[in-house]
């Protein structure tokens, strides 16, 4: 399971690229905004950074609500960067603007999905990826895993290469299951990262062999 970075946020995608784990970024409208990004123009300039640091695909949202300016915004984000994956909602507008954008050759993560049949609905429209939002279902009681394995199951048994991608992880177990799951893709905010490097018993190992390898040094 490849992962992604889940943030805008110049630095943390610089230091999980240094980390060398990370194949490729998603964004979306609320993760912008949470670095002062409000318009197109610094979306554009942010997104066109985060390109310089890996080659991998970054995601990048459109925020009209109709197909006409759905497709017009993904042709034109398009054109920002070199591994551009324009996400698009799972609505019926969407699904038209996934099947025109994928036919144009522009990949897209279908975004917001929260059922089986809008996975269905987006691998024939042409998604590259599609993302079933975990965290957010378990908000609302539902086991947001199951869908994630519902859809890796069903594109297995009818040969669909639309990749399935977790996102809405809110915490390191999510990650694993979504590798269980047969995710191919799990999208994960920096802190999460960073979670999943640490384990007690590394640190401690670590302490043990750096006090013995002092104590035999000093001996
Ligand atoms: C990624 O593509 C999604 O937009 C993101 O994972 C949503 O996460 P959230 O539900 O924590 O906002």
């Amino acid at each position: 399971m490849q992962l992604f970075l889940d943030t805008a946020n110049i630095q943390e995608i610089r230091e999980g690229v240094r980390w060398g784990v990370i194949s490729g970024v998603t964004t979306n409208p609320s993760l912008a905004a949470a670095e002062g990004i409000g318009d197109s123009g610094s979306y554009k300039a942010a997104v066109q950074e985060i390109a310089d640091l890996l080659d991998g695909p970054i995601s990048v949202e459109v925020v009209s609500q109709d197909a006409a300016g759905m497709i017009a915004e993904g042709r034109e984000i398009a054109e920002w960067i070199p591994n551009p994956w324009v996400k698009i909602p799972s609505t019926a507008a969407g699904f038209e603007a996934i099947s025109v954008l994928s036919r144009d050759g522009i990949k897209i993560n279908q975004t917001l999905c929260f059922s089986v049949n809008q996975a269905l609905l987006g691998a024939q429209a042409g998604s590259t990826a599609v993302s079933p939002f975990v965290g957010r279902l378990d908000d609302i009681g539902q086991e947001g895993m199951e869908l994630v394995a519902e859809i890796v199951s069903l594109f297995r048994d009818y040969q669909i290469d639309t990749k399935v991608l977790a996102a809405s992880i809110r915490h390191p177990l999510h990650c694993t299951l979504a590798a269980r799951a047969g995710a191919d893709i799990a999208t994960v905010p920096y802190k999460i990262l960073a979670q999943m490097a640490q384990h007690p018993l590394t640190d401690a190992g670590m302490t043990r062999f750096l006090a013995d390898w002092e104590k035999a040094g000093s001996a």
